[in-house]
């Protein structure tokens, strides 16, 4: 019979993030004087107990004297700690469950603040191991018990011995007297846990460094919730992106690594072979050839709007999925859109200039509100539709002409004709898409066509409005102000000077591409890629994936998910559910769904699957990638 396993746990900077006495200072002194003196004593005095100078038992002393802890304070502490467990075993709940029998929590810390966090776990209160206040009748703590071996030096090993366990025993930690239990020769393996904190003395002396409990539980085939550990799946992000997502997918248990700058094509293809998960901006082109090289690649995210610097087409045949931001800065670049008409109808920017060069101008001529005007929306997607609803709530009516079929919001109306739009409309603003068949779209004809003294605006896409004609009708007067943030022809850094027809010409603002740029819209770029990269790792769902086919998928309770993504030839589905038949395996639901190049099957199963299923599924012909979840 195989021995039993013992998991031996440690609380403070393991089981929790944070060292639950440094967070009970910031409670119990908060109202102190000298606050910041006791903290850094109290730190001096952890320390003196760390490297001998003064016993464990001194320091805990000196250190509970300081800090003048009473059970409010301590309820408080406890409070906290429920929400600072380690993110690996929030993960992992099921573990403490299905192993409560042989979970040990092994602390010096206190069971007043410890026993409260573990059992919500499913630990057995009769393995909880820690020291143990002693109270006045007011509550405050007064000492501890200094009988209990977990008081003193050496106190885990000790502990050990007294338990004297049947079986293996692994202990995970994140401090040296969690290495001592091994080194004394009471643990088989020692497992320094580095999710919290990193100390180099303790990770020259683990058997295994393990960056969260998935890596342990992956290590000893304990996994019951992940299917392959998070912090083995490299997270490679260039370009600065923003900081929230760093802290999203790290939060998840992925090692990320980060650059400020793009990648040129040779280093990215370096880079790439190792990368799980690539997030880029708009300067770094993932081309055919560095794909070649990502064979560990499972997605990439472009934290932006534009996926022109991605070859869709090679992801897809890698079975990388592609994920962007498609309206994460749709609000940004409809305040832009609002202002601009708001100045140009009011004639600001001339009045603008003419007052920096001394000259005073003050006039109503020519100056307009914009209640009451009509608003003319070329294309009614995320900006055209939301531009809509801020205009009516500033008393405008809009009209509004897209190609496809359009849902209209409040009291917009929809036009069949772009021609009845640019004749009826005060306003003109194009919220149309980049696609090719839009090249000069507004040009001469298109102008004619619009009242004496429209306001125009392009905040689209440069080449949709025909710049040469738009000059011309500015000189003319036909339009009476004009904002374009977008052109032909874009500097490709700030260093090279911007050359357009358009520079100098009257109540015309010109904008360097910033309709999206703000920091909210930043802020939600940064959220929302991680949100999609996780929903397609942790679930199969594609949901607004711009090359893989979309599917949103139910998250799943006590069955196995296989995703399967092959080329888009038929009879696929039919040869996966031959090879779970042959193996009496049976399917609780399936999803299908497919573009051009590829097919993206979700399998659900609940029966325990072998390696010979995994084996047979991926042998299937025109396969690209495979992979089980749960
Ligand atoms: P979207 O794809 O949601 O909407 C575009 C709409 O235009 C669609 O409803 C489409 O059917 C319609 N459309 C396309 N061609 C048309 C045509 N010839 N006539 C009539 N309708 C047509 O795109 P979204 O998010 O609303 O963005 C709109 C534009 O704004 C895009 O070109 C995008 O690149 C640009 N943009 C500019 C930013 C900036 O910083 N200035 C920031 C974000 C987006």
């Amino acid at each position: 019979m195989k021995p039993q396993k013992y998991f031996v746990i440690d609380f403070d900077s393991t089981f929790t993030k944070v060292e639950a006495f440094d967070v009970l200072a910031d409670i119990s002194l908060q109202d102190h004087p000298d606050k910041e003196n006791r903290k850094n004593e109290i730190i001096t005095i952890t320390n003196q107990g760390m490297d001998g100078s003064i016993s464990f038992r001194e320091s805990l002393e000196k250190r509970i004297a300081l800090l003048q802890p009473n059970r409010i304070h301590l309820q408080k502490l406890t409070e906290i700690l429920k929400g600072m467990v380690s993110e690996s075993f929030k993960r992992n709940k099921d573990f403490f469950q299905e192993f409560s029998d042989n979970i040990y929590i092994i602390s010096n810390g206190f069971h007043a603040f410890i026993d409260p966090v573990v059992t919500s776990f499913g630990i057995k209160p009769e393995n909880i191991y820690a020291n143990r206040f002693q109270f006045d009748e007011q509550g405050n703590v007064i000492g501890f018990d200094k009988t209990n071996p977990l008081s003193a030096n050496n106190g885990k090993v000790e502990q050990l011995k007294q338990l004297n366990l049947p079986g293996d025993v692994y202990v995970i930690g994140d401090g040296y007297t969690d290495y001592e239990i091994k080194h004394a020769g009471l643990a088989n393996k020692f497992f320094a846990f580095t999710e919290n904190v990193e100390r180099e003395k303790v990770l020259n002396k683990a058997d295994h460094v393990t960056p969260s409990l998935d890596e342990f539980l992956y290590l000893n085939k304990l996994n019951t919730v992940i299917s392959y550990p998070k912090n083995r799946i490299h997270v490679l992000l260039l370009e600065n992106v923003h900081p929230v997502a760093v802290e999203m997918m790290r939060a998840e248990g992925f090692t990320v690594e980060t650059y400020h700058a793009a990648l040129t094509e040779e280093e990215l293809c370096e880079k790439i072979k190792n990368v799980g998960v690539l997030g880029i901006r708009s300067k770094t082109q993932v081309t055919a050839k560095v794909l070649e090289h990502a064979n560990k690649l499972m997605t990439i995210g472009a934290f932006c709007i534009g996926t022109n610097q991605i070859d869709l087409h090679a992801a897809s045949k890698k079975g990388v999925a592609v994920f962007n931001a498609p309206f994460s800065n749709t609000r940004s670049v409809v305040e832009l859109a609002i202002a601009e008409m708001i100045m140009l109808i009011r004639n600001i920017p001339d009045k603008s200039n003419k007052l920096h060069a001394g000259k005073w101008d003050k006039s109503a001529s020519g100056s307009y509100e914009v209640r009451g005007k009509t608003l003319g929306l070329i294309g009614y997607g995320n900006i055209g539709a939301q531009l809509s609803v801020l205009a009516e709530s500033l008393g405008m009516k809009v009209v509004y002409y897209d190609k496809e079929e359009k849902l209209a919001l409040g009291n917009a109306t929809k036009l069949n004709s772009l021609t009845t739009l640019l004749e009826i409309s005060d306003i003109v603003s194009l919220h149309v898409d980049g696609r090719e068949s839009n090249t000069n779209m507004i040009s001469d004809k298109e102008f004619a066509r619009m009242k004496q003294g429209v306001i125009f605006l392009n905040l689209s896409r440069g080449h949709v409005v025909d710049i040469d004609a738009l000059k011309r009708n500015i000189e003319s007067g036909k339009i009476a102000g004009c904002g374009v943030d977008v052109f032909p022809y874009e500097p490709v850094s700030n260093a090279e000077e911007f050359y357009s027809p358009l520079r100098g010409l009257p109540n015309t603002i010109l904008t360097p591409h910033i309709g999206g740029s703000t920091l909210e819209a930043q802020e939600n770029i940064g959220k929302f890629v991680p949100s999609k990269f996780l929903d397609y790792i942790n679930n199969g769902s594609t949901s607004n994936s711009v090359n893989f086919p979309n599917l949103t998928l139910p998250t799943l309770e006590n069955a196995h998910r296989l995703i399967h993504i092959h080329n888009n030839v038929p009879g696929i589905l039919a040869k996966i559910n031959n090879v779970l038949a042959a193996h009496g395996i049976n399917i609780v639901g399936q999803y299908l769904k497919t573009t051009e190049t590829i097919g993206y099957v979700i399998t659900d199963i609940n029966k325990e699957y072998n390696k010979d299923v995994i084996k047979e599924l991926r042998a299937i012909e025109h396969t690209i990638k495979f992979r089980v979840l749960y």
